[in-house]
């Protein structure tokens, strides 16, 4: 298992030896964009993709290697979330882009609008018009500190004749991880209007003391009967390149629809990634655990410095994800992302990339060693004071 010590004893100097996309792509700045942690993965992961190797599984998938990875999804979604899903129903795919493409392809028609809420995950909103959706933006609000779905405007959108919502929970860039009620009012409100739902749970197992992952499509039978679930260990056990993840089905129909229209997404799906989910979900909880608990004093580090150094950064910790929203809204910058690049030297991912509801934000991952983490809020507090 990873000690804090072992993490904190990360350095620069070998994060940047491996060539990474958030370590190569800005040579001169600490990388803090892309939403990859600096760990490495759990040791179950790293014997697996071994094992894989040293005894040739390198082939095209196998019945015996797809049923061993629908029963540890399956095991790991009661175990942590006390959902009940049929093995049968849990699908391969490459990852959550492809289920998120083949859902919008195949439950949606070409030309139709599809609901976004904003700050969304970046290439959501591109890629639905890449496939010919229109793509309506309807803000998050703000409840206290907390960030909400507008219900009245998605009510609106679908009685406009949008035909699926794009929900994110936990959500990225915001970290809000929401309530079975407010799950439940959604549920109400798609199942009203005869919607769709992409459920993308792709940071589910990275959720803070407190709150607790709720499956949408386990709320009532209506959110089962209207949404694609798209899971993964991609996030939280840091192998994204690994090419795999699972979409779960709760419903007949849904399922009948996801096999006639959606198995060559599935054939693009990779053996070794689908071999290192199966041992993620099976055997890698506790180092799931412990890199969570030092996740959560990463994000209490970034609040802590916040509000001694930088009171004007608007932040309130993520209830899940390893994502830090920050409002720079008071400092009047017009691309933050890029300011801070230039003159902090840290790395993160402009507001706007995540819909207008994004201006003046920035997000930065906070996935990092903490004193990598530590340098990171120096560098912001040094160059934001000095403005
Ligand atoms: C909310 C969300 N969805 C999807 C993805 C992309 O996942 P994948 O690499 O499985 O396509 C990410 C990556 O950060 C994400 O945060």
């Amino acid at each position: 298992m990873p000690t804090p010590s072992d993490l904190d004893a990360i350095t620069l100097d070998h994060l940047r030896a491996v060539p990474s996309e958030k370590w190569s792509t800005f040579p001169d700045a600490i990388g803090a964009f892309v939403a990859e942690m600096d760990f490495g993965t759990a040791p179950a992961i790293r014997a697996a993709v071994h094992d894989a190797v040293d005894t040739g599984r390198l082939g095209y998938l196998s019945a015996p290697v797809l049923a061993a990875h629908q029963e540890a999804t399956a095991g790991f979604a009661l175990r942590r979330y006390g959902w009940e899903v049929d093995p049968a129903w849990v699908r391969h795919v490459p990852d959550v882009l492809a289920a998120f493409e083949a859902t919008i392809r195949h439950f949606t028609s070409p030309g139709a609008a599809v609901v976004l809420p904003t700050p969304a995950y970046m290439p959501f909103a591109p890629l639905l018009r890449h496939l010919g959706r229109e793509v309506v933006e309807v803000p998050l609000v703000r409840d206290g500190d907390r960030y909400v779905h507008d219900l009245d405007a998605l009510a609106a959108a679908f009685a406009a004749g949008a035909q699926l919502l794009v929900l994110v929970n936990p959500h990225n860039p915001t970290g809000r991880v929401y309530e079975p009620a407010e799950l439940a009012a959604l549920a109400d409100l798609v199942d009203t209007y005869g919607g769709m739902v992409f459920s993308d749970e792709i940071h589910a197992p990275l959720v803070y003391a407190g709150h607790a992952h709720v499956p949408y499509a386990s709320v009532c039978e209506e959110a089962a009967a209207h949404t694609v679930t798209a899971s993964s260990a991609s996030k939280a056990w840091n192998i994204p390149g690994l090419k795999a993840a699972q979409v779960i089905l709760a419903d007949d129909g849904v399922a009948a629809h996801w096999r006639e229209h959606c198995l060559w997404t599935e054939k693009t799906t990779s053996t070794v990634g689908v071999l290192a989910h199966t041992a993620a979900y099976t055997h890698g909880e506790a180092w799931l655990d412990d890199v969570v608990a030092y996740l959560d004093g990463n994000r209490r580090l970034v609040a802590d410095h916040l509000a001694a150094r930088l009171p004007d950064v608007g932040y309130t910790a993520p209830e899940g994800t390893y994502l830090a929203w920050l409002d720079l809204r008071a400092y009047g910058l017009d691309r933050p992302g890029r300011w801070l690049r230039e003159h902090a030297g840290v790395a993160v991912t402009d507001g706007l990339r995540c819909g207008a509801a994004g201006a003046g934000h920035a997000r930065l991952t906070m996935a990092t060693p903490r004193p990598i983490l530590q340098d990171i809020l120096d560098r912001m507090t040094a160059a934001l004071t000095a403005r």
